[in-house]
């Protein structure tokens, strides 16, 4: 069941075309990682799938619903959600105050925030449980943004696994983490999808041990085309795609 599509997508900066008729289908239990190099347009297709930027021409449907400018808290309780928002947005909360932002943004309370925040124990209990599946359990009292960069990194994709939506997507969950820990963070996102009920993972992400150690599929972007959508054993037996996508790195996975 196709969850998260996008049909002939085309996004112009100005007369730079960043995205030049992107199409591909999301379905239910896939992780999928968007590979391709730096301005490949990865970035651009995770905002263009989560409505941040409405594409210049095509369609970006979930679940049968055009997503173009719906805003990031409609959009999670429709069932979509990104990594990224809540620590830059509230840079002053704590740990458990981020997470607690993101359960109460997901059951509709967020009009009345602070106010509930105090009365609500489940809340915490909920957000303390999401802050145990990504290791920040000790961390719960302290700023966002005192964290180390790693642990900043885990909170702004715990707030969105928090959302408890259906799809998420994260633009390179990775980045600033050590290579060692990269692949303690993938198995804590995978153990957390499955505890949370999340259907599908979308993840941007350069290291290609990790890409091809965990996609179900992956979707190759060069200048802002799909040059290659196909499981890991289907790429690696292609040398050409491998050649121009992931150059040296890729032979090593
Ligand atoms: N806001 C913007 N204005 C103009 N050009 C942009 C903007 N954002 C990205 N680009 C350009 O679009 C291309 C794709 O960028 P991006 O989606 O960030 O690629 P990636 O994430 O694969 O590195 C790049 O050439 C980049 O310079
Ligand atoms: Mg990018």
């Amino acid at each position: 069941m196709t969850l998260l599509e996008a049909v002939e997508v085309r996004k112009f900066y100005g007369t730079f075309c960043a995205l030049d008729g992107v199409t591909l289908t999301i379905g239910r239990g896939q992780f999928v990682s968007i590979v391709g190099p730096n301005g490949a347009g990865k970035t651009t297709l995770v905002n263009v799938l989560t409505g941040l930027l409405a594409p210049t021409s095509g369609a970006v449907r979930f679940k049968g619903r055009d997503v173009a400018g719906l805003d990031p808290v409609r959009l999670a309780r429709l069932g979509l959600a990104r990594s990224f928002q809540l620590v830059h947005v509230f840079p002053g909360l704590t740990v458990a105050e981020t997470l607690a932002v993101a359960v109460l943004a997901r059951r509709r309370r967020g009009a009345r925030l602070f106010a509930s925040l105090a009365a609500e124990r489940a809340t915490w209990d909920e957000a303390a449980g999401v802050a145990e599946l990504f290791g920040l359990a000790d961390q719960l009292g302290r700023p966002a943004r005192t964290l180390p960069q790693g642990d900043k990194k885990l909170l702004d994709v715990a707030s969105a696994f928090a959302l408890h939506p259906e799809v998420i997507l994260l633009d390179e969950p990775t980045s600033g983490v050590s290579t060692a820990d990269k692949h303690a963070v993938m198995a804590v996102l995978v153990e957390a999808a499955r505890r949370l009920g999340i259907a599908s993972i979308i993840q941007v992400e350069h290291d290609m041990d990790i890409v091809f150690g965990y996609s179900d599929r992956i979707v190759a972007l060069h200048q802002g085309r799909v040059l290659a959508d196909a499981t890991p054993a289907e790429l690696q037996a292609n040398d050409e795609v491998m050649a121009t996508i992931v150059g040296r790195a890729a032979r090593r996975a």
